[in-house]
């Protein structure tokens, strides 16, 4: 691929407020404010009327569910027309059966593309990466994950970093490598002399070492 000297808009990080926009979208205006008190999962692809892009949304909508019952919003973005977006969820519905319920944002300014650094222009100035934000019900940036264009994402992945954002602020705990809801969780580490020593007595716990601790799953 060849180099540029551009640089990539600023990124939010993880603990960040997430910038707010208003935007038009597949079911009309929207701010990132009205979704207050709801996670909501902002995701961006390349462009419509792609093949790995439209895997991705018949797979998200068909995961709609899933994700209302986390209380979590899904909002799609690209920079691509309201009408574009129209023409392609509706192909969607007759072709794959499949109804996107969720609004899908018309970037055509690049407006919120460049709030959220979805351009990353050695990719591409003009389309938007595969991104994923995670944003809690207060407006933090709790995960971000980048795709490229020829990754189509894992919507399994999603809704499990979801859970162990949930989870993690529910219950005080950590979740290790290919957790699933209900598997094991980690106990915080303890952070003095005195507490670590008596972790390694705690007959409660699955003690591996001092710092190393499980428990079953909290329900
Ligand atoms: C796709 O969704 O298939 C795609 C989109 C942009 C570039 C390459 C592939």
């Amino acid at each position: 691929m060849a180099e540029t000297s551009s640089v990539t808009s600023s990124i939010p990080k993880i603990g960040d407020r997430a910038p707010d926009f208003q935007a038009n979208s597949s079911k009309g205006p929207l701010s990132l404010k009205d979704y207050k008190g709801k996670w909501v999962i902002l995701f961006s692809h390349p462009a419509d009327f792609t093949p790995v892009c439209t895997t991705e949304f018949i797979e998200f909508a068909k995961r709609y569910d899933e994700f209302e019952k986390r209380n979590a919003q899904l909002i799609g973005l690209s920079i691509d027309s309201v009408y574009s977006h129209i023409a392609w969820l509706l192909q969607m519905e007759k072709i794959y059966g499949v109804e996107v319920k969720f609004p899908v944002i018309a970037d055509l300014n690049m407006n919120v593309a460049n709030l959220y650094g979805l351009i990353h222009e050695r990719a591409s100035a003009t389309s938007t990466v595969r991104a994923v934000f995670f944003i809690d019900p207060e407006g933090v940036v709790r995960a971000l994950i980048y795709y490229p264009a020829s990754t189509g994402r894992n919507i399994d992945e999603i809704l499990r970093v979801l859970d162990s954002l949930t989870y993690a602020d529910s219950f005080m705990i950590a979740t290790p490598a290919n957790w699933n809801a209900g598997d094991d969780v980690i106990v915080p580490q303890p952070a003095t002399l005195q507490a670590a020593k008596e972790r390694l007595k705690d007959k409660n716990l699955n003690v591996k070492d001092w710092f190393l601790a499980i428990k079953k799953s909290p329900k």
